[in-house]
Order: structure tokens, then sequence, then C-alpha cells
């Protein structure tokens, strides 16, 4: 009993020297430390808020956080002391470094560059890292904290990585709701919370995905899949793990969090440096501006090249900018495991050190009172010269042997992303949202290109079709302007089609020439219904905006502009701010990317070339060919005389000979499966014109007229190829003859050693097919029209045929008799003014512009139509919709009132048709001809029903009776 009895004795007073010895640790650690680490500090001048057992400051900060973020800001980068009030609070009271208390740990905050430097750039292991516990601890395990993106470094996709991301996500987000909580030692090992237990679940499940990650490495390699565990950084890291040298192998736990580090660290950083970088250049929309002009002056639209990338300097300044007012990572931590001197102070072991980068960042004292403003100049030359050499005042990624490795691969990454962004978008901030909720959007979508792309494609369609059309909408009418409502998706089309179509259903009623209603029946409609009458007085008065309205194809806005100063602006296009619209679809198929659609130097280029081959003196050279083309049609109709001809089928074959003769030195049966294959790709145009079609939706789902439009374009592409080869095999052959014409020229351009004159195949057969087409169509239409005109005003039929006789009698037709053509000249111009062949043209705006009085925001289209304003009787006076070639006797500017603009058969501007005097030529030459031979009458049978199959044309053809004068 009695050794019974001293064992209990025994026991009980150990537990009660044990008891007693983790109290005496417990107020070592609680009580006793953090008392002599404040008294030591404040004896060297370094205050902060008093130690409170056991919480220090933790609830202090908490409150001054939940103060802070409790709602958001207006649009200012002082974030400062929004994200860190703490700091930013105490460095007012306290001074540039403090002390402050989370739990009973000591931290210093060190906000001195001087001192920053010294401890980031210590060598001698006197400041490690500090030891991660809880969740931090969790999230990025004990691994070198790296910085770098996924794919490249897994060379894995997206998908392979994906529930790792969500994982780390959520622990994310479990670290950051726990920072300020303080749990006492030991006790979590007892008492867990949900927020514990949730992520240690993370924990386990992010280690079990990295190791099915690894197995599946290794398993490629034993199938014998690939030859070698890759390059990539998952492969090197499973290379280390498999070394039989014990000195060089990681364990799989080092392995496990090397990974965890990696999927952490390497994507949120950029993610961050990118949504503060595109929310600067959202309202500083003229840094955007320089950024757009330097990425497209390296790259154009094409993709950015390393070379390039670093050539980037305001890009560059913009991302040290970003990075310098919102710092990713707003904190560096370092900690202090025995007693060290920084600067003069004796620091004691067991502190925590914290260096706030955006309090050096913000601090006005090193970079001026403008410190909270957007200003990338600062860096215009340079990191040192920006912080008067003071490396510690910009440390976005840390400095000294620990700096980011990540570092240029977050610089790259974020330059591509940029550049990629700009070339395709602009884009600017909407003042009344306040900033959290935009910069959280932008997070939004960031992110949601890394975790939920399903999710970033439909946010990008409902930017697209939904809140750009509203916001356009919402501008536009906020100036006055008026229209159909955007309706989502189709925009305005149904009505459009369904009007068009009424319009459509019968030919007209007699012989009108008032074919506006008829051909753009909802522009009609719309210019009177959306213009109210005080608006219209002040139109007239002020000239402010005409009869402006709004409507929508799909959801493309389309301002039409009727107002002839605001067309003027348009299409004189100073600055390039109103470029031709991107052709898509059918159209592209037709037209490609030639001379009519292309843009900045290429259009340059290929312009040069056109004009030289088009110019006056040029045209000369080309009348034989246009007389003999018209003899051999005069030819033909010989058969028809007393009888019925359809003659727009005949102008057809003239003009398509004419162009085929003139440009390409062929016949027109050389290119007669072009003409054909043109024709159907047209009809195809025309039949999809009110058709939307979402971008990508034809990769998915073809219709009949994808698969057939795709044949036409490859079969035009095969025959312009063959006529440019049996061209040059001419060439070859010593024919020097033929190198001043249209496709002469082209083949030299494309032999050209000069870059700025060389153009490529593929440029070669787009300005072919553009060639083929606008050369002949056009002019098809004008012809039919006035033979229609003259048909039935016999009077001027007789005034011009008397004009021929006299300069010409039944001789030939020359150059100088061509230009003293009056009569004809007339007549030609009342066909163009009443039948327009193109009815209406269209520009875009690009980025933010005003026009007139009015701020036009991007993304919107100005349609602009010849024929609205060829009948308007406010220009034309009330016989507008009549022929009356006599007003043009004084000339266009008279007939127009010196509205230039009033009249624009050819357009107007750097773009006016290439082919105007060819075309003018053409029809002098045919309709002279044809006055010497024949008189002629509408016949019976002609159906007057004018259509727009992308020309004004007449539906059936024109039939006339010919009358010869023999
Ligand atoms: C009556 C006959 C013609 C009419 C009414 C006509 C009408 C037009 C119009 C309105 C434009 C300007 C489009 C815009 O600004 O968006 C244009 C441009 C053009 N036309 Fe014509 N055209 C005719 C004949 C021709 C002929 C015969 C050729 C070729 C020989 C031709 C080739 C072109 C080209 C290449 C352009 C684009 C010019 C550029 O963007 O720099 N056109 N035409």
């Amino acid at each position: 009993m009695a050794v019974v009895g001293a064992l209990i004795i025994f026991i009980s007073s150990s537990l009660r020297l044990f008891l007693l010895w983790t109290f005496a640790r417990f107020l070592h650690k609680v009580w006793w430390t953090p008392t002599r680490i404040q008294n030591m500090m404040s004896l060297q001048g370094i205050k902060g808020p008093s130690y409170r057992f056991p919480h220090g400051n933790t609830k202090v900060i908490s409150d001054m956080r939940a103060q802070s973020m409790g709602k958001p800001m207006e649009i200012m980068h002082d974030v400062f002391p929004r994200i860190q009030p703490h700091v930013y609070s105490w460095t007012q009271i306290y001074g540039m470094n403090f002390l402050n208390w989370h739990g009973s740990q000591a931290q210093l905050f060190v906000t001195e560059p001087q001192l920053i430097k010294e401890i980031l750039n210590n060598r001698e292991g006197a400041y490690p890292k500090m030891d991660m516990e809880g969740y931090a601890k969790k999230l990025l395990g004990e691994a070198l904290i790296t910085n770098e993106g996924e794919k490249t470094a897994f060379g894995s996709s997206f998908l392979d990585g994906k529930h790792i991301f969500e994982m780390v996500a959520k622990l994310i987000a479990l670290t950051v709701r726990n920072a300020y909580n303080v749990r006492l030692p030991g006790i979590s090992t007892i008492l867990k919370t949900h927020d514990e237990i949730e992520a240690e679940k993370l924990e386990r499940g992010i280690k079990a995905s990295i190791l099915d990650l690894v197995k599946k490495r290794e398993d490629r390699v034993k199938n014998g899949e690939v030859d070698n565990l890759g390059i990539d950084y998952l492969g090197q890291l499973v290379k280390i793990a498999q070394d039989p040298d014990k000195n060089k192998n990681i364990s799989l736990e080092q392995m496990v969090d090397e990974i965890k580090t990696l999927y952490g660290a390497g994507h949120l950083t950029t993610t961050n440096l990118l949504a503060w970088t595109v929310f600067l250049l959202a309202i500083h929309t003229d840094w955007q501006e320089k950024a757009r002009k330097e990425v497209l002056q390296f790259f154009g639209p094409k993709s950015p090249t390393s070379d390039g990338i670093a050539r980037l300097k305001s890009m560059n300044m913009i991302i040290n900018e970003s990075l310098r007012l919102y710092p990713p990572a707003h904190t560096v931590t370092r900690k202090v495991e025995r007693e060290v001197k920084l600067g003069n102070l004796n620091l004691p072991a067991n502190i925590n050190i914290f260096i706030s980068m955006l309090a050096v960042h913000h601090n006005p004292q090193i970079w001026g009172n403008d410190v909270h403003h957007f200003k990338p100049e600062r860096f215009a030359e340079g990191v040192n010269k920006a912080t008067k050499n003071n490396a510690a005042a910009f440390v976005p990624f840390g400095m000294g042997p620990r700096t980011c490795v990540g570092l240029n691969f977050t610089i790259n990454e974020a330059k591509i992303a940029l550049s990629m962004i700009l070339q395709r978008y602009n884009w600017f901030c909407v003042h009344n949202h306040q900033i959290m909720d935009l910069v959280g959007s932008l997070v939004i979508i960031l992110a949601s290109s890394l975790c939920l792309y399903p999710l970033l494609v439909l946010i990008r369609f409902l930017h697209k079709v939904w809140w750009i059309p509203i916001r356009i909408q919402h501008v536009v009418r906020s100036q006055g302007i008026k229209g159909p409502s955007y309706k989502f998706l189709h925009g305005n089309t149904k009505e459009i089609s369904n009007m068009t179509r009424e319009s459509m259903a019968s030919p007209m009623d007699d012989l009108s020439h008032d074919i506006f209603p008829r051909i753009l029946p909802h522009v009609h409609s719309w210019i009177n219904i959306y213009v109210n009458i005080l608006l219209l007085l002040l139109n007239i008065i002020f000239h402010l905006i005409g009869k402006t309205f709004l409507n929508w194809y799909g959801p493309q806005a389309q301002l039409v502009v009727t107002e002839p100063e605001l067309i003027k602006e348009i299409l004189n296009n100073r600055n390039d701010a109103y470029p031709k619209i991107d052709l898509e679809g059918y159209a592209k198929k037709l037209l490609g990317d030639g001379l009519s659609s292309t843009k900045g130097e290429k259009w340059v280029k290929l312009r040069k070339l056109a004009n030289h081959v088009f110019h006056a003196e040029s045209l000369k050279s080309m009348l034989p060919a246009m007389i003999s083309s018209t003899e051999v049609m005069l030819e033909r109709w010989r058969a028809y005389e007393g009888k019925e001809i359809e003659v727009f089928e005949e102008f057809r074959l003239l003009t398509s000979e004419v162009i085929s003769k003139t440009a390409f030195g062929s016949s027109y049966l050389e290119g007669k499966s072009i003409f054909e294959m043109l024709m159907k790709l047209t009809i195809i145009v025309s039949r999809n014109a009110q058709k939307i079609r979402f971008p990508g939706i034809s990769q998915f789902v073809r219709s009949d007229d994808d698969i057939e439009s795709e044949k036409l374009e490859q079969g035009i592409r095969d025959c312009v190829v063959n006529i440019i080869k049996r061209r040059q095999q001419v060439k070859g052959g010593g024919n020097g003859s033929l190198d001043s014409d249209f496709l002469g020229k082209l083949i030299e351009a494309n032999h050209e050693i000069d870059k700025n004159k060389w153009i490529s195949e593929e440029d070669m057969v787009d300005e072919c097919k553009t060639l083929y087409f606008a050369g002949h169509e056009t002019t098809t239409s004008l012809l039919g029209w006035t033979i229609l005109l003259l048909a039935t005003h016999k009077d001027w039929q007789e005034k011009a045929r008397n004009e021929v006789i006299k300069l010409f009698g039944q001789t030939s037709i020359n150059s100088d008799g061509i230009a003293r053509l009056k009569v004809i000249n007339m007549i030609i111009e009342e066909s163009l003014r009443l039948y327009p062949p193109v009815p209406f043209i269209k520009r875009k705006v690009e980025k933010e512009v005003k026009l007139g009085k009015l701020m036009l925001p991007p993304h919107m289209e100005l349609y602009i139509s010849a024929l609205a304003l060829h009948h308007d009787p406010q220009i034309w006076g009330e016989d507008v919709h009549l022929f009356r070639p006599e007003r043009f006797a004084g000339g266009v500017a008279a007939a127009t009132k010196d509205t230039a603009v009033a009249f624009l058969p050819f357009g107007f501007g750097p773009r006016t048709c290439v082919g105007l005097s060819f075309a003018i030529v053409e029809a002098k030459i045919a309709l002279s001809m044809i006055l010497q031979s024949y008189t002629f009458t509408l016949s019976p049978t002609y159906v007057h029903s004018p259509v727009q199959l992308f020309m004004v044309r007449p539906q059936r053809g024109v039939q006339v009776i010919l009358h010869s004068l023999e």
C-alpha cells in the first residue's frame, strides 16, 4: 500500500508539475515574450498599438478592415487605406516602421525602403521566410514559392488541372477568411472549426489529384506513349523524385507541395495583374490607345512574337504602373530567428517582419504628390529613374535572392494577353459603376478564363449580343437619336425582312422612279418615324444630325446617317476614325480582302496600283478594247432588229468582256466561269443578307449555302490562279505588251523585292476577284437603267442621239469626242441619281469618336444611303422622282447646290470608286454606239420591278424593241 501511495503521490505531483510547466510555457509565450519584445522595441523608438492578451491587435484589425471594405469606393487608386487600413493608420500614428500583434506573435511592419533592402537582400539567412501555419500551410505547403502558369509548367491542359484549381481557389477563400482569427497553440488539434475540417479535406483532395497527375505522367512513359517524363516543371519534379541519389531526390510530400504552390501562385498573381491593368486601361483610354497603337505597330493583327514583346515600351510602362498601384502580392514576410541588427535597430528573436508593398508603392515621399494617379509615364525611363535609384521603392515581385522566380514568365504572359486583347477589342469603364463592381466582374471574367471556359464563352456572347447593344442604345438615345428598339439576337432584321418581302411582293404599279421605299423600305419608313418635328427644325437651322436614326442588324448597331455634313466627315475619314467595315461570311468569300474591303497600308499599296492602271491617260489605251467589245455586241443585235431584246443580260456580257480584255488581257470566255460563279455567290450573299449568323456557328452547323459558297470560293480561286499562271507563262515567253494592264501590274507587284510594294499570291487572287466583280456588275446596272430611261423618255433619247451624231457622225468613237458628250453625261448622272447601282455604303466606328455634335461609342456601323440622299426632295426639289437630266446641265455642284455628298453614286473621299472614269467612259461608248445604230422603245413585256441583288437592278431584265436607223 505504501508503494501504491507513493506512486499516486509521485504521479499526481508529476501531473501538477507538468501542468505548472505547461502553464509557465503558455505564460512565457503569451505574456513574457510579448512584453519583453514590446519593451525592447519601444526603447529603440519603435512603437505601435499595445499588445492585448490573447488576441493581440487582430480584433482591431478585423474591425478596421470590415469598416474599410464595407462599401465600394469611388474610382480612384488610393487603395492603401482600404486594403491595409491598419498599416495605413498606424504608419500615420507610429511612423514608417511599427510593431503590432497577431495574437501573441510580434509583427514588425517595415515600410522604409532602406530597411526593406537590407532585409530582402540579406544572404546570410538572418531573415528567413516565415513558417507557414494553419490554412496558409495547407495552401502552399513547404514549397519554394514560385510563379508560373499551369500548362507550361505541367504540360497538361486546364481541364486536367481544373479540379486542383478549384480546390486551391476554395482553400484561398478559407485562408483569407481566417487571416485575422487567432487560434491558441494546440487548440486546433483538439477543437476543429468547420473551416479547419473543410481545409483538411481540400488539402487531401489536392494531394490526391496531384498524385493522380504524377501517376498519369509516369504511366505514359511506362506504356511507351512517350519516351521520357518531359521537360516541363512536372516532368523535372518527377524525375528528381525518382532519382536514386539520396542527396538529389525529393520526397513525394515535397513534390506535392511544390506542385500545389505553382497551381496557387502561378495563376492568381497574373490574373490580378491582368484584371487591374484591364481596369486601368478602361478608365484611361488614352493609354489604352497608346498601348494598342504600339501593339498594332509591332504585330498588326498577327500573333505577338517574342522579339516584339520585348520591345513593347508603353505596355511595359503600363504594367509597371499597374503593379505599383495594385501590387498583386501586397505584403512580403520574413522572420527573425535569432537577435539581429537591422539598420540601427536590434531586433530580438521571434519577431515576424512584414513589408507592405502597398505602403511603399503609395508613399508620396517616394513617388510625389501624384502618387495615387495612374501615370505610366513615370516609368518612361525605367524603374531606376522612376524610383530615383531607390530599388526597394518598387518591389511588386520582391527583391534579393527570393525575388519571384516567375517574374519574366508573368510579365510575358501579361504582355501577350494584353496585346491580343488590344488587337481585338477596345473597352471603357461605365462611369456610374463603382470600382469594386467593375473589378469584381473583371476578376470574374479573367478567373473564369482559367476556371470556367464555357462560362467565359457565355459571358462573351452576352457581352456581344446584350451588353454592347444595350449600352450603345442608351448612349445614342441619350443624344436625341431614336430608332426601333434592339431585340435580343435579331435586332430589327425580322422587321426589315418582312418590310422588304412586302415591298417586293409585286412589281411597281407604273414606271415610277420612286424606288427608295421599295428597295430600302425600312430606311424610308424609319427615317420619317424617328425624327420628330422639333429635332427636324433644329436640324434644318443648325445642321445638327439630319434625319439620323439607329437600327439593328442582329446585335450590330447601325446608325443611318443622312446629314450631308456628317456624311462628308465620315467619308473623308480623317485620322482613320471611320474605317471600312470588316467583311464577314459570304460577302468575305465574294470579295476577299481586296481593294474594296482592305484597310491600312495594304489598301494604300493596292490603291496606288489600281490608280495607276485606271487613271485618265491609261484609259485612252483601253478605248479600242471597249469599242471592239461593243461592236461585237451590236453585231449580235442585228438578229433582233424590229424585235424585242433583253438588254440587261447583253450588258452583262459586254461589261464582262470589257473588264476581261482591259484589266486581264483575256476574253470573256476565259473568265466566263469566274463571272458565273461570282454571280451565284452574289445571289447567296443577297439571299442571306438579313439572316443573322453568330460567329463560329457555321463551323458546327453548316447550311447548304455554306457548303455551296465554299465550293464557289474555291472554284473562283482556282480559275483566277489559272489565269495568273497563264499570264506568267506568256510573260516568261517575252511578251511585254501586257505588262501595263491590271493583271500585269499585279504580277509585277508579286515579284517586287521592295516590301512596301510587294503583294502576296492571296492578295493577287482577292484583287482579281474584286475587279472581276466590281468591274462589271455596277456598269451593267448603270447601262440597263439608262436604256430603260431613254426608252421611256424619247425626247432625251433624241437629244442624246443628236449629240452623238454631231460629234462622231457614223464614224468610230474617239477619246476627244467622249470628253465632249455633255447631254449623255447629264443622262448618265440622272440615271445614277435615280438608280444608284450601289444603294448604300458602310463604315464603322472602332473607338469613341465625335461626329458633328454626336459622341459615337465604338462597335457601331455607319450606314450611308446614296439612294436615300438621291431621293430626298429637300435636296433635289419636288420633282425628285422625275427623270430630268437638265438638273445636271450646270454640273454636279450646281445640281446639288454645292452639297457634293448629296450625289454619291461612286462614294466620296479617299475610298471613292477607283473605276469611276473607266465606268463612265465604258457607258458613254456603249450608249453612243447604240444610239448611232438604233432607236428603241420599251417593250410591253417589260415589268418594272427594281430589286437589290447586291446592286440595284431590274429583276426581270430590260426588254426593248430595236429599230435600226439604217
Ligand atoms: C457605274 C459603275 C460603278 C459604280 C456606281 C461604282 C460604285 C462604287 C462605290 C459607291 C464605291 C465606294 C464604296 C465605299 O465607299 O464603301 C466603289 C468603290 C470601288 N469601285 Fe466602283 N463603281 C462602279 C464601277 C467600277 C468599276 C468599273 C470598277 C473597276 C474597274 C470599280 C472598282 C471599284 C473598286 C476597286 C472600289 C474600292 C475602292 C477603294 O476602296 O479604294 N468600280 N465603287
